[in-house]
């Protein structure tokens, strides 16, 4: 739809002439960065906003249906309100990662402006959209409530808490960061917005084990705002990983793919819109395989390898005393078999970078769970020391273990060593759901031995990993299963083997519990 549409945000008139999401409009063009892009699909709420007094999904509307309205965003609530809101949810601990806290934050205002008094039930039905991965939703109620109570004059805000002054062992502290996370003016990646600051994507396989006969840039790169396009011959060492370096930046002509998701080429342009139609325009020849979908496929003797040294990624035998001579005279035993699928984090905050080229080296913004072990992989892509690589975390969305592995920080060094530019790197929710490793599926063979009085006497059993297609935390994982096996129980006589094997499904790695 052409024309232009004016509406008020935050009590300031505004104007565009693109109709577009409001949340690209809020977030790239007026830097509102307290609206957050958690899903750009409607799903998470990170991004809700007040427009005429109702609370909407940023991610979901168009500029052109905002004309004529008033929105507001947590940077335009009043002062009142801010200090409100920050002494009740620093206060009952309603704020962890942070990245929900905003859109939450303008769910519970629109429901306080509509009855100041708000029952427990209308309080989850107002924040029903809003997806909280780390809090757990009784303290946010808790926090809405007492919010609630400081609009209404019931109770004062104690600003000592925040200043900490009181807190200390059997005190409950009030988190350093609540402001800046309530307020949404704390900074993740994806709110920097350097001058100049180009946007980097990868063009991903499709096919969880296939020859990539070719990758056809030419069309792709002839379109304007493309700035570079780099595959597997531009990068120096071509390996990352967490432990073991075996997961490629990009896979090469002529090699196989391991999973859905691989990166092929990457793909650098001025603006977002310009690299989605880049991305589309490479054109990339597969020639699909049959994949190996577990581990017994993969541990099968005539199992294609999915990397040179074979399947079997990582094993560990863990013994004490002699459980086989334990369980031959037990009483009793009992063998069973349990599974365990992939599980996904499902952290709010999708992976982003921002990286620049800095002193000799580069400079990388991450959400990071480890900035030295990024640093690290950084520098063995580059083949550099590591001193030229500065990481710099700033908040991260939540993680739980799924942003142990280098995603985003490495391509967007890439990039911006190559182009000479500050580069962005953002994963979309599905490129982050293919790409970042999960729990590992696991099953185990469990055979217990008791005596007549019923104490545990011996514990032997297998436990196989599917590690997906890259070791990522393989090994640590392994060993914990193992070691973790027993329970908290006490046996005094155990023997406890594990195998982790590669297979073409997406990496498996670390993962809170
Ligand atoms: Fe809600 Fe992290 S605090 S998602």
């Amino acid at each position: 739809m052409a024309g232009t549409y004016t509406f008020r945000v935050n009590g300031r008139e505004v104007s565009t002439n693109e109709d577009k999401k409001l949340i690209r409009f809020l977030r790239d063009d007026l830097h509102l960065t307290s609206v957050k892009d958690g899903c750009s699909e409607g799903a998470c709420g990170s991004c809700t906003v007040i427009a005429d007094h109702k609370a909407v999904r940023a991610c979901i509307k168009q500029t052109s249906e905002m004309a004529g309205k008033e929105i507001l965003t947590c940077e335009g609530l009043t002062g009142r309100e801010e200090e409100a809101f920050v002494y009740a949810f620093g206060k009952v601990g309603a704020v962890q990662c942070g990245f929900c806290t905003p859109g939450m934050v303008m769910s519970a205002k629109c429901c306080i402006d509509q009855n100041p008094s708000p029952t427990e039930e209308e309080i989850k039905a107002a924040i029903r959209g809003n997806l909280c991965r780390c809090t757990g939703y009784q303290k946010l109620v808790e926090g809405i409530h007492l919010a609630a109570r400081i609009l209404r004059g019931e109770e004062q805000v104690d600003r000592t808490l925040e200043e900490g002054a009181d807190s200390g062992i059997g005190t409950s502290a009030f988190r350093r960061d609540v402001r800046a996370k309530v307020t949404g003016r704390g900074i993740y990646p994806d709110d920097i917005y350097l001058k100049g600051m180009l946007h980097a994507s990868c063009v991903r396989s499709l096919y969880p084990r296939a020859r990539v006969k070719k990758i056809d840039c030419a069309q792709a790169k002839k379109l304007p705002g493309v700035v570079a396009i780099l595959t597997a011959g531009d990068v120096p060492n071509n390996k990352v990983g967490h432990i073991e370096q075996d997961w490629d930046v990009m896979i090469a002509e002529g090699d196989m793919t391991r999973c859905v998701g691989d990166a092929l080429a990457l793909v650098v342009a001025r603006d977002i819109e310009t690299l989605k139609r880049a991305k589309a325009m490479v054109d990339v020849t597969y020639e699909p395989e049959v994949p190996i979908r577990n581990w017994r496929e993969a541990a099968r003797a005539e199992a294609p390898k999915i990397h040179e040294r074979g399947n079997l990624c990582q094993s560990r035998h863990v013994t004490r005393g002699n459980a086989r001579k334990a369980l031959a005279e037990s009483a009793y035993t009992v063998t069973e078999t349990f599974s365990t699928p992939f599980t996904e984090h499902a952290f709010l905050e999708p992976e982003c970078a921002v990286a620049f080229p800095y002193r000799d080296g580069v400079k990388i913004y991450s959400t990071d769970q480890g900035a030295y072990d990024t640093r690290k992989e950084v520098a063995i892509m580059f083949g550099w020391e590591p001193e030229r690589v500065v990481v710099e975390n700033t908040f991260v969305g939540g993680g739980f273990g799924g942003k142990e592995d280098v995603s985003v920080q490495h391509i967007a060094a890439l990039a911006a060593y190559h182009c000479g530019c500050p580069v962005k790197v953002k994963f979309s929710r599905p490129e982050s759901i293919d790409f970042h490793p999960k729990r590992h599926a696991m099953e185990g063979t469990f055979t217990l031995g008791c005596d007549k009085e019923g104490n545990f006497t011996a514990l032997d059993c297998d436990i196989y990993f599917d590690t997906g297609a890259y070791a990522s935390l393989c090994g640590p994982v392994l060993e914990r299963a193992c070691t973790h096996a027993v329970g908290p129980y006490c046996y005094q006589n155990t023997d406890i083997r594990g195998y982790g094997y590669y297979t073409n499904n997406p990496p498996a790695g670390a993962f809170r519990g």
